[in-house]
């Protein structure tokens, strides 16, 4: 019996671990978050590939209008979440059709997450948020990666 449970769990896993969405969208509150790339993969943990940049692609849908947004972000490791400094703050720089946005357009986010050498190899959660000037989350998601050599 439990030898059967084993395997089943094993199964399941190995069954989650290949359907894995993307991202989880973790509380946006002023866009739909439509897309969500990791270099340019939509599925799968996102591979953190030491001494490189990772790509990361936002494709949203926004409810509001927005002229200045922040990066807020961090790793969650084993449920701790974890300040992560991201290149640029300043998320308006990476949205490709520039700020304002404005209600009901789509945009495209596109910044590069820079994974150091030193950074042990271990998975993670990679939660990404762009708040406006009152600190609500206009985007929150989370994306499964791992760091790897
Ligand atoms: C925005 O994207 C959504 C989902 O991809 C699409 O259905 C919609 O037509 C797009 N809207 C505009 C204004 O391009």
């Amino acid at each position: 019996m439990s030898t059967s449970n084993g395997l089943f769990g094993l199964i399941l896993i190995g069954f989650a671990t290949t359907t894995l969405a993307v991202f989880k969208d973790c509380g946006s509150k002023e866009a739909t978050v439509t897309k969500v790339l990791c270099n340019g993969q939509d599925s799968g943990p996102c591979q953190l590939k030491k001494g490189t940049d990772a790509s990361l692609e936002i494709d949203f849908t926004s409810k509001t209008s927005q002229s200045q947004l922040t990066s807020v972000v961090h790793g969650i490791l084993s449920g701790v979440p974890v300040p992560f400094s991201p290149t640029d703050t300043n998320a308006c720089n990476g949205i490709v059709e520039k700020c304002p946005i404005a209600p009901n357009n789509n945009y495209s986010f596109k910044t590069s997450l820079p994974v150091k050498s030193i950074y042990p190899s271990l998975r993670l959660v990679v939660r990404w948020e762009i708040q406006d000037p009152s600190s609500t989350d206009v985007i929150c998601i989370e994306l499964p990666a791992e760091i790897v050599s």
